[in-house]
């Protein structure tokens, strides 16, 4: 039968206990982490989220604490009160590995079958285990301290938001799906049959509307939904660090914005980011680095050899060139022994994944000078690509060519990340954080035929740009922003469109008539007419955050309770079927194979 604490009431964590409590009786709670039964003596080592302390029973301790003791198995919830005395053996590499608790009552609060797996740190279990079970992977410390590092960001963005005058406020999580971006998750609504309810993708719309309200100064730690394919960096719920701003511009939100990284950096782990960051054009960084959240923290540019092959008879350079492609390269100075054949091949398979059709390679090692490409250009064209890539023996060239320029920026981008890694080029001793500025506003989608917005449609275009939003859309850029952490898209925000007609030209633009305009986002078109004031804001990715902090492969170590890659959880089995009467009172007939329903 498991025993009750009263009359016992914890004093102290146990990871908290020190020399300076020697002589001190305490009172400590918590799992057993593992006990050792030496014959006359026996060791429990306690655990609670603070850390481990050694419980001690020897032939002084009263024998039915003693059994107790005896039977007491790993992962056994115990309260025991004690007195700390000085070890004899110290442990140097635990905090409290100068002291133990000499046990005088003991009460087993609750027992434990044999857990699936052990509970300790670093250990390797197969993630289906361990998110089946998450609850007992959550005790082991290391996936603890994540956790407990993710509240202490909380604690920093609710403070720092709040001292510079920003009203915590929530918005709904039952909305109005308003396609545009991800996919939405649906919920059905039972007195409406046949109609609706999407989760947010974000609180956009009602952070603007906050904002037409007169709140001036909104923060919102935010859940978000999104039914899109999971990265190491996604997941289909998410939270963010929102926020928006009355009558501010670009500067004032991106220093809010930069403030607040340098202060959580500060607080949480006592490193100092210099301000302001840095800032790149889009264009800048999608033709130096292939990507538009750019790793500057290793080199590996890239270099545009248009003009040097400009003349080439060679096909696949000149077919690319002439189709208005492009022919780019990088340079992985000094590797060339290291990267062979072999693994160019291997990278060539694995580089169309980005749509790239294969690498051109020269590979200038001490001994030779082999080329995939070299012998279809003239001798002169040889140089110039070599000149203009600053080769040297030892290096390695990896050119791209693709008719659509896009393609050649996308693939080397992830190519040069890929050979960072790989290559241990990256420097980890500081965070590198920089603004991507100057998006364009809308992108062309081949599948839709139309343009969609970059952002979202209610980003702002530059003001000397808005003429060119009837005649070259593609070439209005956008007041929009993205912080770049280590490479990974930490945040993003926009100035708004506060004016009606500017909006309304902007939904033209995106290919909606007026009608489907009025009926996705009426309410909000219909608000712009009561006076809104100028303003813009940002969303930072708080599990991103927490994850390049805290130096997590994945967003879902610093997720308490996670989703799997397909999107599935493994405790408890979700999604799920419904009932039939659930679905009865939805009015929803499910039409898919029987198998899966
Ligand atoms: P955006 O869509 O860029 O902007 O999202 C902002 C930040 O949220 C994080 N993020 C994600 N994190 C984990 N899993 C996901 N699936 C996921 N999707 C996005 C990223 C990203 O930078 N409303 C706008 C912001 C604004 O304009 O104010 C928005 O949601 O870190």
């Amino acid at each position: 039968m498991a025993e009750y604490m009263t009359g016992l009431k914890r004093t102290h964590y146990c990871g908290d206990l020190r020399l300076t409590d020697a002589g001190n009786e305490v009172v400590v709670c918590g799992w057993v982490q593992r006990q050792r039964d030496l014959g006359q003596l026996i060791f429990i080592d306690l655990r609670d989220r603070s850390g481990v302390v050694q419980l001690a029973f020897d032939d002084h301790t009263d024998r039915t604490i003693f059994e107790k003791a005896f039977g007491a198995r790993a992962e056994y919830v115990l309260a025991v009160k004690g007195e700390v005395r000085e070890r004899e053996a110290k442990n140097s590499d635990i905090p409290t590995g100068e002291i133990e608790v000499f046990v005088t009552e003991l009460r087993v609060l609750a027992k434990s079958e044999t857990p699936p797996f052990e509970i300790v740190e670093q250990s390797k279990v197969k993630d289906e285990l361990r998110f089946k079970y998450r609850y007992l992977d959550l005790r082991r410390s290391d996936v603890q301290d994540k956790i407990i590092g993710r509240h202490k960001i909380v604690k920093a963005a609710h403070d720092y938001f709040d001292s510079h005058g920003f009203l915590e406020i929530e918005t709904p999580n039952l909305i109005k799906s308003t396609p545009e971006g991800a996919r939405d998750y649906l919920v059905p609504s039972r007195i409406f049959p046949g109609n609706f309810f999407a989760l947010p993708q974000s609180p956009q719309l009602y952070k603007q509307l906050l904002m037409l309200s007169g709140f001036d100064r909104y923060m919102q730690i935010a859940r978000c939904f999104r039914d899109e394919d999971l990265r190491a960096d996604r997941q289909p719920e998410f939270t963010q660090i929102d926020l928006e701003m009355s009558f501010a511009d670009e500067e004032e939100i991106m220093a809010i914005g930069e403030g607040f990284v340098r202060d959580v950096y500060q607080k949480v782990l006592g490193i100092e980011i210099p301000l302001p960051f840095l800032r790149m054009t889009w264009k800048e960084a999608m033709e130096r680095f292939g990507s538009d959240k750019p790793d500057l923290r290793f080199g590996l540019e890239l270099v545009d050899l248009g003009g040097v092959l400009a003349g080439t008879e060679f096909r696949v350079f000149s077919g690319a060139l002439s189709a208005g492609g492009s022919v780019r390269g990088i340079n992985l100075k000094g590797f060339a022994d290291q990267l062979s054949r072999k693994e160019i091949d291997k990278l060539t398979e694995w580089i169309k994944a980005y749509g790239a059709q294969g690498i051109a390679w020269t590979r200038l090692t001490q001994s030779a000078e082999t080329s995939s490409f070299e012998k279809f250009l003239r001798e002169d064209e040889v140089q110039a690509v070599r000149e203009a890539m600053g080769a040297q023996t030892g290096d390695v060239l990896l050119l791209i060519a693709s008719p659509k320029t896009k393609v050649v920026l996308d693939s080397l981008g992830a190519l040069r990340c890929e050979l960072a890694a790989r290559f241990d080029l990256i420097d980890k001793s500081r965070p590198n954080l920089l603004w991507v500025t100057e998006f364009p506003l809308l992108e062309y989608d081949e599948d839709e035929k139309r343009y969609v917005a970059m952002h979202h449609p209610f980003t702002a275009p530059f003001v000397e740009d808005i003429p060119l939003l009837q005649t070259e859309p593609g070439k209005v850029r956008a007041r929009a922003y993205d912080m770049v952490l280590n490479g990974h898209e930490l945040g993003g925000g926009s100035i708004r469109i506060n004016d009606p007609a500017l909006q309304q030209t902007m939904f033209e633009a995106l290919g909606f008539s007026k009608e489907e305009a009025q009926e996705r986002f009426g309410f909000l078109i219909d608000a712009f007419r009561y006076g809104a004031p100028p303003h813009g804001g940002m969303a930072f990715g708080l599990d991103r955050l927490v994850m390049l902090m805290l130096d997590c492969e994945s967003i879902r170590d610093v997720i308490a309770f996670p989703k799997m890659a397909n999107s599935g959880e493994l405790m408890t089995a979700s999604p799920g079927l419904v009932d039939a009467q659930q679905l009865d009172d939805l009015g929803i007939t499910l039409n898919v194979p029987s198998e899966e329903n």
